[in-house]
């Protein structure tokens, strides 16, 4: 029973589409247990570029089932132009499965994303604007609208009535906006209810299923380990587990299931939206990362900040996960630099610390400690293993594998489906 769980290691946008997309062929279920179209995967097949908020990427494998499963947040209306964009591209998308448990993103939630950063002011989140925390916040208050709601259309009535009591009271008074109107919000999603319904399944049933007939489910982890809502830099993360506990909650599956931990390491770091991040550049080697690396968010189009590798983080998320091991991604990004700085720890207000410092107070005033390491300049696309790597490259990649924990399987040096040396092979 090969279950798979495939996760970002630092901020998100670690390039996981790649690597899920690597593993497409050999794998049967493809699982999102958190997050919604707040993620983004860019998947190259060919000459083809696909890009992919809500979707598992599996989705571009014929033999692989794709499913959402209940700890997801789903967008009826991104749902809906995302499965027409793929048809309209010749993919067949007709063997996705949906949580009936999975939440709605209503356009009331929205609404509240929205116009809570913009009353946030200075001390926003910098979100994506895609109701992701507002409809993890309903979910957790238990006035949510879940997928199967749609199905019955007084219970969805009801539940939306429910919801938009205290919102509206809020919308019109702290906020100065209009109320929303519960029946408009009721007619738009049964208007979804009906294209959806042929996808809605017992996932937790197909899943578990799918393991005792030794299927291979591999559980795709949108955003990253620094994002999630309980080990992140909170409060500038997401809402929702993308850590590895998060496959087990959010598609039903039991720890004991879980063979394999796999975390996406980008060769440097990259964060979008607000919150620390010690390794940062505001120089040029920053806006070269950024150039180089095409850092420009999939689904807000917002400039990525970067910076250098910090292996504090690399440790960090090698523990919370239990990663059994990385893929690292965009080394060839790294070729042109005649040394490359590595964070193998922080300063702290006068002292050397080796590990995450549990405070947020201290993360904020962490300062990178670095080693240099030396670059390479040979061009690093044409590489199919290790050992066609120039020395320096591989000397980065072994003294990354030293600092973080757990060893490299996998590496990406070219956007391009074969452009990856495999090492282990992770089936
Ligand atoms: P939210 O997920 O839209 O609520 O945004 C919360 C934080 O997570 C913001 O800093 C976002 O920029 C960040 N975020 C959300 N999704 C992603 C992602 O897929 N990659 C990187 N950052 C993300």
């Amino acid at each position: 029973m090969p279950a798979l769980v495939l996760l970002g290691a630092q901020w998100g946008d670690e390039g996981k589409g790649k690597a899920t997309d690597l593993l497409g062929g050999s794998v049967d279920y493809v699982v999102r247990y958190q997050g919604g179209n707040n993620a983004g995967h860019t998947v190259v097949v060919g000459d083809q570029k696909y890009a992919l908020h809500l979707l598992p990427s599996g989705i571009l494998s014929p033999d692989c089932t794709p499913v959402i499963g209940n700890g997801v947040v789903v967008d009826p209306s991104v749902l809906l132009s995302e499965l027409s964009g793929l048809n309209e591209r010749g993919i067949d998308t007709s063997k996705l499965l949906i949580s009936g448990n999975a939440h709605i993103i209503t356009p009331y939630n929205v609404t509240v994303d929205k116009v809570t950063e913009r009353f946030l002011g200075k001390r926003k989140i910098g979100t994506t604007g895609r109701g992701i925390g507002p409809t993890y916040a309903d979910k957790i208050n238990r006035v949510g609208i879940r997928v199967q709601d749609l199905y019955d259309e007084s219970i969805l009535a009801q539940k939306v009535e429910a919801a938009l009591d205290a919102k509206n009271q809020i919308l019109t008074k702290l906020y100065n906006r209009r109320a929303i109107v519960a029946d408009q919000v009721v007619e738009e999603l049964l208007g979804y209810a009906e294209q959806i319904k042929p996808y809605v399944a017992d996932t937790v049933l197909v899943l578990n299923q799918a393991l005792e007939d030794n299927k291979v489910v591999l559980f795709e982890g949108g955003q990253g380990t620094l994002l999630d809502i309980d080990h992140g830099t909170y409060p500038f993360v997401t809402s929702s587990n993308p850590t590895a506990g998060g496959a087990c909650t959010g598609a039903g599956v039991g720890p004991t299931k879980i063979s394999r931990v796999i975390g996406i390491l980008k060769a440097y770091t990259t964060r979008v939206g607000a919150g620390p991040f010690p390794t940062e550049l505001f120089d040029e080697d920053g806006e070269a990362l950024r150039r180089i690396g095409g850092e420009r968010g999939v689904t807000t189009g917002r400039d990525r900040r970067c910076g250098w590798f910090d292996a504090v983080i690399a440790r960090y998320a090698t523990r919370v996960n239990g990663l059994t091991d990385f893929f690292l991604t965009k080394l060839d990004v790294l070729t042109g630099w005649e040394e490359i700085p590595v964070c193998v720890a922080y300063e702290i207000d006068g002292r050397r610390v080796q590990e995450l410092p549990y405070s947020q107070t201290d993360f904020h005033h962490a300062k990178p400690v670095y080693e240099m390491l030396p670059g390479w300049s040979e061009d690093i696309t044409k590489a199919k293993t290790f050992a066609d790597l120039p020395k320096n490259a591989q000397d980065y990649v072994k003294a990354l594998e030293e600092l973080s924990g757990a060893p490299i399987s996998a590496i990406g040096v070219g956007p391009g489906r074969d452009e990856t040396i495999e090492i282990n092979s992770f089936i």
